[in-house]
């Protein structure tokens, strides 16, 4: 696997197939040209004991600091663990959810399916995020959270003459 040596694995780790370390994009803007270029990272990855890590997961190593999976977490399908991400111990992260970067998650927090979240937001612990949520701003401890959205916006006419 790619990138091992930036890696402190725990006892018990599963990995699914296609799984695997990305590399953080940390863009610095020149103040003379007004170009962004990109930065170098320093960063590396911390995965404690008991973790799963479905298929097609991607962790992304520490631009800063260090992207940290708690013990007996659970990481589904398609899911992916932003630079910098802090997720404390029994986090589930469901399907397809994207955590952008130095986003931090408490213990026994579950954030289900298709669930995006801002960089840099904190969910607090045991709480449950909703499927489909767009979280930007912070949520307490014990929330539980969904976007609220509309039901029928109207008859789909697309597929009529
Ligand atoms: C957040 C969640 C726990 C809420 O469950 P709940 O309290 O039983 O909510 P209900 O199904 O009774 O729905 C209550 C209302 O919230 C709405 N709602 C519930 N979850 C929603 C969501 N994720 N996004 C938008 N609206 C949602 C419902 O449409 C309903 O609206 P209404 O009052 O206008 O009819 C649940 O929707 C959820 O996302 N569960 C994820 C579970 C999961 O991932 N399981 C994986 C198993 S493999």
């Amino acid at each position: 696997m790619l990138h091992e040596d930036k890696v402190i694995q725990g006892t018990n780790v599963f990995w699914g197939e296609g799984s695997g370390f990305g590399l953080p994009l940390l863009l610095e803007l020149d103040p003379e040209t007004k170009t962004r270029t990109r930065k170098s990272f320093t960063g590396r990855v911390v995965i404690g004991n008991r973790v799963h890590i479905g298929n097609n997961v991607t962790i992304v190593l520490g631009g800063y600091r260090t992207t940290k999976i708690g013990d007996d977490c659970w990481i589904n399908h398609s899911a992916n663990i932003g630079h910098d991400t802090v997720l404390g111990d029994r986090v589930v992260v469901g399907n397809g959810v994207i955590l952008l970067g130095e986003v931090e998650v408490g213990e026994d927090t579950y954030i289900a399916a298709g669930t995006v979240v801002k960089p840099k937001v904190r969910i607090g612990e045991r709480c449950m995020i909703g499927i489909g949520s767009i979280i930007t701003e912070p949520v307490p401890d014990d929330a539980l959270v969904y976007t609220k959205r509309d039901g029928v916006i109207r008859r789909n006419q697309f597929w009529e003459e």
